[in-house]
């Protein structure tokens, strides 16, 4: 009985309650918010603990799945599903009564993460005050995201976004407009802090929480409960701000971004909306609406207040307010007069450019490098590349090659085999060849200058390891730089030099450079060959990293071009002891990398500012890995001052450049230009000490103290070594003439080679990793205790070198020097094709793969293709665009570094040649005597008239 009158009361007091609400739609004249005295004309209003089913007239569920996502850290792609919507009994804190649940599955093997969203049926959602009780899952069962959302398209959002985070301390609240980094924790409020002074929330942040967003056309506010955590002003934000008629969505979902939500749940999870109450203003209020409402309106105002909670339901609306909002197309019809004057210096560009290919004719051998000896043509022009490739100067670059018509020794006319060098010398004959030199001809000119080199060391050889400074050549030089070249004389083909035998080194350099590509492709696409502990699209990838990665795709790589550069900084030095080839490379290194480096950075941030790089930011939802990462610069003075960084910065402390170019490979260019300085340094001291015991110890010193600073230097060091070996001792005829030393020797070296990567291969079957280890040994900068003891212990980051890589590069180098097998193998055409284009290869490759490489792999991935398929195509296009491209960018980029530098050195170290007149070939006489000449072409029509066949005499007087 008092069962029944307990239950009677209960519903009288609910229908009190159901009565005493009052429904928006009798609020014609809108609703005032007496907090902001700003007047919405439109609702939505319903509880969760009032029913269970979503109004029908204003909120939908959707049911999607995202084929990508626009975030640079999302490793998962949403989705939503109806059924995941429902209601329950919430015994959360801050609520009573029943609330919508919003549920996500497991993540799916794809990476799919289905979720559950609900939207406004009306699009037409423009500004307004928007309020809703959040309770985000509970604590520990993975980060997922809930949030409120005001959405146009990608780039016209407003969200609260409540994140419970991997680890409850991490849980947090962000409040954010489109275009602010959503990990920015000073853009929104830990949960620990809800209870501070300034927000004085006191129920727990893990229960409903009302947050709240008040949206104007030039501000919005984020509020919890009535504090407001943050207001930011249409300035502020850099991007649009968002002005596009929206609509309302509460969703729940995960991405598994770590640096915001992180997750995805495991096993699910589940997270509440309380109710939601919207009051806005409606885009399809025309003029005459507004002139009704006024008419309408005026006298009462609005009659109902934005506070007032006992208002529910949804304002009615026309169909038209459901369909999403369409912006007006730009006219282009205006823009005609710029179409067509870029049409016209489009067609003037095609044609000179055109022109000069046709004049040039680069396809064309010329015929000088054919008729040249056998595979010498092909070799030839590489290895004095490799002087100028990648900062690699070489002995070639002794005085006189500044001026572009050097001279050509007439012995060096055949190829001969260098003993014959080691037995004498032939006089050098000079003879001039021609000025225009284009970019693939200047090296047949250069080389010979080694010719006069060697002779020099030579003489050294001839006294038996006295080192005398024999500069036979020293007085005749100078004759030969200053010697003035005529411009376009009649010149003899241009010759074909001697060998220069380091092809097998250009060899290696461009393998390696091929697969440092390849390492920042798998990094990009496919990330689970190449960092462990990351999800792989298919189990074949773990197998590739555990055995292909160690030896081919290793960034003991990079060790090759830091051994190798050193011997062409050196060689000059080493063989002749001329202060002027360590003089050449110290004022021509640094322009000589900068020049390209800085040329192609720009040319990628214009690439950036025109939109290529677009898609690059969806790209971690479709391959999983979150290391492509790019940005614009601030402004211009920061991209200068980011190259001048790069050029002094102390080694590893890079400037944001490295991080904002296309793949951050400029890291190493500081690394080669404070080593250069190392080696160039190294080699004078070297050079002085001339007892071979005490030359070799100190070498072990200085690559013993380099390696235990974690400096590359001993990378230098051991290159600086590796080239006195061979051009001072002349190892290697020591070596050939015993069997036995050089095939111990050679095993020796292959298990440098070989051995040093298996190291690493050990430690990704193994619990303990060698490279772990040996960081552990050394000494922790900051504390000066051993790393191992320090918290900096673990793997060591990329940028400092390991001793694996040291001794795999140190074997591989030695290999290449020693064994004529691996000679033959890297002097294989492909590389020595590839060999001159190495730096273009070097600094474009990561545009392509971010740009196009991007653009396929989202669009192929969002079209279902398999992945397997989706990287043969991602691939093929890109690496079919990079060799495509080189042909392109490198007789650029040679212009830009090597010109520039040749002309430096010869503007610092030559006498200029003398002034000649503008007129020259012709005198003064041309113009001054303007009369006669005038008198002679009267003369000379006379003659022609009188069909005299002697005008070009008359013409000469
Ligand atoms: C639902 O919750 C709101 C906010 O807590 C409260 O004002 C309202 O009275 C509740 N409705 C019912 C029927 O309990
Ligand atoms: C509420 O709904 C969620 C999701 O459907 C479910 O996991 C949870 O167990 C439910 N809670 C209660 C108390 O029924
Ligand atoms: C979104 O809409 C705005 C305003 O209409 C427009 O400027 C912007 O380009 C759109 N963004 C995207 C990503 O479509
Ligand atoms: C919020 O939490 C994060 C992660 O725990 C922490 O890094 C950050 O410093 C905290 N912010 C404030 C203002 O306490």
């Amino acid at each position: 009985m008092i069962m029944e009158m307990v239950l009677l009361l209960l519903s009288l007091l609910f229908r009190a309650v159901a009565a005493a609400t009052k429904d928006v739609s009798s609020c014609s004249c809108g609703f005032l918010d007496s907090r902001t005295g700003k007047v919405w004309t439109d609702a939505i209003i319903t509880y969760g603990n009032e029913t269970d089913e979503l109004p029908p007239d204003a909120l939908v569920t959707e049911d999607y799945q995202h084929p990508y996502e626009q975030n640079w850290n999302a490793r998962y792609r949403a989705g939503a599903a109806s059924r995941n919507v429902g209601s329950n009994d919430s015994s959360s804190p801050g609520w009573t009564g029943n609330a919508w649940t919003l549920s996500i599955d497991r993540p799916t093997k794809h990476h799919a993460v289905v979720g559950a969203s609900i939207r406004s049926l009306r699009t037409d959602i423009q500004y307004g005050t928007f309020e809703s009780y959040l309770g985000p899952p509970k604590a520990g069962v993975g980060g997922s995201v809930l949030e409120m959302r005001l959405q146009y398209n990608d780039s016209q959002t407003l969200a609260v976004s409540v994140m419970n985070a991997d680890a409850p301390t991490d849980a947090w609240t962000s409040f954010l407009v489109y275009g602010e980094w959503r990990g920015s924790r000073d853009k929104g409020l830990n949960f620990t802090d809800f209870g501070n002074s300034s927000y004085n929330y006191q129920p727990s942040p893990w229960g409903l929480v009302p947050y709240r967003m008040d949206w104007t056309d030039y501000q919005a506010d984020f509020f919890i409960g009535d504090a407001k955590t943050r207001s930011v002003h249409s300035g502020e934000t850099g991007k649009p701000w968002p002005v596009t008629p929206s609509t309302l969505y509460m969703r729940h979902f995960s991405i598994g971004d770590m640096y915001t939500s992180e997750g995805p749940p495991p096993n699910g999870s589940y997270a509440h909306v309380g109710m939601v109450r919207a009051f806005f203003n409606s885009s399809l209020m025309s003029a005459s609406d507004h002139v009704s409402y006024d008419a309408r309106c005026h006298q009462s105002g609005p009659t109902c207040r934005v506070q007032d909670t006992t208002l529910r339901g949804a304002s009615p609306f026309a169909p038209a307010a459901a369909v999403p909002y369409k912006e007006k197309g730009i006219d282009y019809t205006k823009r005609w007069p710029a179409i067509f004057i870029c049409a016209v210096c489009i067609a003037a560009s095609t044609v000179l450019l055109l022109h000069a290919l046709i004049k040039r004719a680069p396809w064309k051998k010329t015929p000088d490098i054919t008729s040249s000896a056998n595979d010498s043509t092909l070799s030839v022009t590489p290895s004095s590349y490799f002087s100028e490739h990648h900062g690699m100067a070489d002995a070639a670059q002794t005085p006189g090659t500044g001026t572009p018509g050097a001279i050509t020794p007439a012995g060096a006319r055949t190829p001969r085999p260098r003993s014959e060098f080691a037995s004498g010398w032939s006089t050098p004959q000079l003879e001039s060849v021609p000025m225009p030199a284009p970019y693939w001809r200047n090296s047949l000119e250069i080389t010979p200058i080694n010719d006069q080199s060697s002779f020099v060391g030579l003489s050294i050889d001839e006294k038996k390891g006295r080192f005398v400074e024999q500069i036979v050549d020293k007085t005749k030089q100078p004759d030969v730089t200053v010697k003035e070249v005529p411009p376009l004389a009649a010149a003899p083909p241009p010759i074909a030099p001697k060998k220069a035998r380091v092809d097998y080194l250009a060899g290696l350099v461009a393998l390696a450079s091929v697969l440092v590509t390849l390492i920042h492709f798998c990094l990009t696409f496919l990330p689970a060959t190449e960092i462990p502990y990351t999800h792989a699209h298919y189990e074949s990838e773990n197998w590739a990293l555990k055995i292909v990665s160690p030896y081919l795709l290793t960034f003991s790589w990079i060790g090759p071009f830091f051994t190798s550069s050193t011997r062409f900084l050196v060689m000059s030095y080493l063989k002749s002891g001329n202060l002027k080839g360590v003089a050449e490379k110290t004022v021509g290194r640094t322009p000589r990398l900068i020049i390209p480096c800085a040329a192609i950075a720009a040319l990628e941030y214009f690439c950036m500012q025109v939109g290529a790089i677009t898609w690059l930011e969806y790209l971690a939802s479709v391959t999983w890995s979150t290391w492509p990462y790019t940005s614009n610069y601030v402004t211009f003075g920061h991209f200068i001052s980011e190259v001048i960084e790069l050029m002094y910065i102390i080694p590893n402390a890079v400037p944001q450049i490295t991080f904002n170019y296309c793949i951050g490979v400029l890291w190493t260019i500081p690394v080669q230009l404070q080593n250069s300085w190392t080696s160039l340094l190294a080699v004078i001291i070297i050079r002085e000490i001339k007892t071979p015991w005490k030359r070799m110890a100190y070498y072990a010193f200085c690559i013993v103290m380099h390696w235990y600073a974690m400096s590359w230097g001993s990378f230098f060091w051991a290159g600086l070594l590796i080239a006195d070996l061979d051009i001072s001792y002349k190892w290697k005829t020591w070596l050939y003439a015993r069997k036995h030393v050089y095939y111990p020797f050679i095993i020796f070296c292959i298990l440098l080679a070989i051995g040093s990567p298996s190291i690493d291969l050990v430690g990704q079957w193994k619990t303990w990793n060698f490279n772990t280890l040996e960081y552990g040994v050394h000494i922790h900068q900051a504390s000066g205790h051993r790393i191992r003891d320090s918290p900096a212990y673990g793997y060591p980051p990329y940028y400092l070198p390991r001793l694996t890589a040291l001794t795999f590069s140190i074997g591989f180098h030695l290999l290449v020097e020693l064994s004529p097998l691996v000679q033959k193998f890297f002097s294989n055409r492909l590389l020595m094709w590839l060999f001159p284009h190495i730096l273009t290869l070097y600094l474009i490759h990561g545009l392509v793969f971010w740009s196009l490489g991007s653009v396929i792999c989202v669009h192929l991935s969002a079209h279902g293709v398999p992945y397997w398929a989706n990287m043969l195509v991602v691939a093929t296009c890109c690496y079919t665009v990079i060799f495509g491209c080189l042909p392109i960018l490198t007789p650029v980029i040679e212009t830009l570094g090597k010109s520039i530098t040749m002309n430096i050195w010869r503007d610092a170290s030559q006498k200029p040649p003398v002034r000649r007149k503008t007129l020259f070939p012709f005198d003064a006489g041309l113009l001054a005597d303007g009369e006669r000449n005038l008198a002679s072409r009267k003369r000379r029509k006379a003659a022609e008239a009188g069909d005299v066949e002697r005008d070009g005499g008359e013409i000469e007087k």
